[in-house]
C-alpha cells in the first residue's frame, strides 16, 4: 500500500501543519532595512548603503593566488584543522597581539559566527549568557538557540558603550547565583556596533572582575587587526586562563566569502571542553574547505606586503571614521570617533522631542526616516539588542570601492571613490541640522 499522508485519520495536522505550527519569526530590522533599500534601488532611487558591515577592501593578493593554486585540492582535512594554518593563525597572534597562543589550543572552523556556536554549545545546559547592550546581531540569537539563558548587560554612551569593571560588578552582585554556575561574558574589540575599544586600563580592570568572579569569556576579535592605530589589546593578556578568542579572515583580510574562522581555546580550560567543541565540529562543519586552508596559511605569514596591506587599511578606515564621527558630532548627532573597524553609532536621542513631534519615537521609525528623507541606509541600535525606543543606529562607513582606495597614498578624504560616504554623511547632518532649525 502506497504511503500517504491521506492513511491517517483526517484529524491528524499534515507534515507540513506540523512543521510550520506557531508564529513565524519576525522579519529581523536588518533584513527589512535591505529589502526597503532594494526597493527603492529598483524604482531608480539612490541609497548610500551604511546599514550591511562588509569589508570594501580586496583580499589579500597572495592569498587570492594560494587560493587558486589549490582550487583542486579536494581532501577532508582535520576536524580541528590544518597543523600548519593552526600555527601560521597562532603564530602570527603571538607576534601581532603578544598573546602565548600554541596550534594545539586552536580549532578552525568555516566563519568564526561557527565557533562562537560551537563554544555556546559546548556549555552546560544551566549556563547563563551575558551579553552587552549594544552587541553584534547574532550573539543573543546563538543562545538562544542552545537554549542558554541569556542576560543583558546595559551600556551607556557616556561609558563608550562598554561594561566597565564597575557595572559588570554590580550585575554579577544583583544575580542570585551560588557560583557553581557557568556565566559567559561576551565581550568584543572593536567592537560591532560601536566601532570602541577599551583604554588598556579600563579592560585591565575588566579582566580581573571576570577573573575574580570565575567567568568565562569569549572575547570576538573579529576586527582586532584593524584597530585603527594598532594598539588592540588581546583581552587574553589581561585574562588568559578564562579568555577564549574567535577571530578570522573575515574583516581584516576582505574575505568574508571565504568562511574562514579561528578559535584559541586555552589549555587551563581543560580537555573535555576541547573534546566536545571537536565533537560538534565532526558531527556539523567537518573542516574549513581545504583551499580555504591553504590560503589562509599564505595570508597569516607576516610580510612587508601583508604589513602594507593592513596598515593602509587602518589608514583609510582611521580617517574615513573620524571625518564621519566629527560631522556628525558638529551637526548635533552625538558620536564617538571609532577606534577600530568600519562602524560608528551615533545617537539621535538629542532630537527625541523634535522626532516625537514627527512621529519618530523608535530606533527603528528614526532608520526608516533616514532611508525616505536622506535616502541612507543604517541599521536601527535595536538589531543589536538596545530597547526600542533608544534612538540610536549603526552606520557601516563602507560605501566605497577599496580597490581603488587601497591603492592610493596619503590623505583619502578628498578622493573620488569616497563621494558616497561623504553624501551620506552630508545628508545625514543636514537632516540633523533641519531637525534643530525646528
Ligand atoms: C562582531 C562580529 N563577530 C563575528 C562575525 C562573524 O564573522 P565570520 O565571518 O568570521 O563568521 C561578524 C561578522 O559580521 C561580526 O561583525
Amino acid at each position: 500500500m502506497p504511503l500517504s499522508s491521506h492513511s491517517s485519520s483526517a484529524s491528524t495536522s499534515t507534515l507540513a501543519e506540523r512543521l510550520n505550527a506557531g508564529e513565524a519569526p519576525r522579519a529581523s530590522d536588518t533584513l527589512l532595512i535591505n529589502e526597503q533599500s532594494r526597493l527603492r534601488e529598483a524604482g531608480g532611487e539612490r541609497v548610500i548603503k551604511f546599514g550591511f558591515g562588509q569589508s570594501p577592501f580586496p583580499v589579500f593578493a597572495p592569498a587570492v593566488d594560494a587560493l587558486a593554486i589549490h582550487a583542486a585540492d579536494k581532501a577532508y582535512l582535520p576536524v580541528q584543522g590544518l597543523a600548519t594554518t593552526r600555527e601560521a593563525v597562532a603564530s602570527f597572534h603571538r607576534e601581532v597581539d603578544g598573546v602565548d597562543w600554541q596550534a594545539d589550543e586552536m580549532l578552525l572552523a568555516p566563519g568564526s559566527k561557527l565557533l562562537l556556536f560551537a563554544l555556546m554549545k559546548a556549555l552546560p545546559a544551566d549556563a547563563e549568557v551575558l551579553i552587552p547592550d549594544p552587541a553584534w546581531v547574532s550573539y543573543a540569537p546563538q543562545a538562544r538557540m542552545c537554549h542558554l539563558a541569556t542576560r543583558r548587560l546595559p551600556c551607556s554612551f557616556e561609558s563608550r558603550w562598554h561594561v566597565t569593571a564597575a557595572s559588570l560588578e554590580a550585575a554579577l552582585a544583583d544575580s542570585s547565583e551560588t557560583g557553581n554556575r557557568v556565566r559567559l561574558l561576551i565581550l568584543n574589540q572593536p567592537s560591532n556596533p560601536t566601532g570602541l575599544s577599551m583604554s588598556h586600563a579600563e579592560q585591565a580592570e575588566l579582566a580581573a572582575v571576570a577573573q575574580r568572579h570565575g567567568l568565562l569569556v569569549l572575547s570576538d576579535e573579529i576586527y582586532g587587526v584593524l584597530d585603527h592605530d594598532g594598539s588592540h589589546r588581546a583581552f587574553a593578556r589581561d585574562y588568559p586562563a578564562g579568555t577564549v578568542t574567535t577571530t578570522g579572515l573575515s574583516k581584516w583580510c576582505g574575505a568574508g566569502g571565504w568562511r574562514f574562522g579561528a578559535m584559541h581555546v586555552p589549555s587551563a580550560l581543560g580537555e573535555a571542553l576541547f573534546s566536545r567543541l571537536l565533537g560538534i565540529a565532526s558531527e556539523t562543519w567537518s573542516s574549513v574547505a581545504s583551499p580555504v586552508q591553504e590560503a589562509a596559511c599564505v595570508a597569516y605569514q607576516r610580510s612587508p606586503a601583508l604589513d602594507s596591506y593592513i596598515n593602509r587599511q587602518r589608514e583609510i578606515l582611521a580617517e574615513v571614521g573620524q571625518w564621519a564621527a566629527e560631522e556628525l558630532t558638529a551637526a548635533g548627532i552625538r558620536t564617538h570617533a571609532p577606534n577600530g573597524g568600519f562602524y560608528l553609532y551615533p545617537d539621535f536621542e538629542a532630537h527625541r522631542e523634535t522626532l516625537a513631534k514627527r512621529g519618530i519615537t523608535t530606533g527603528s521609525e528614526l532608520t526608516q526616516a533616514l532611508l525616505e528623507e536622506c535616502g541612507v541606509a543604517l541599521l536601527p541600535g535595536s538589531a543589536f539588542g538596545a530597547p526600542t525606543e533608544r534612538l540610536t543606529a549603526r552606520l557601516a562607513y563602507v560605501d566605497f570601492d577599496g580597490d581603488a582606495l587601497l591603492a592610493t597614498s596619503g590623505p583619502v578624504m578628498a578622493h573620488p571613490g569616497l563621494e558616497n560616504v561623504r553624501d551620506g554623511i552630508q545628508a545625514l547632518t543636514e537632516f540633523s541640522r533641519k531637525l534643530e532649525g525646528n
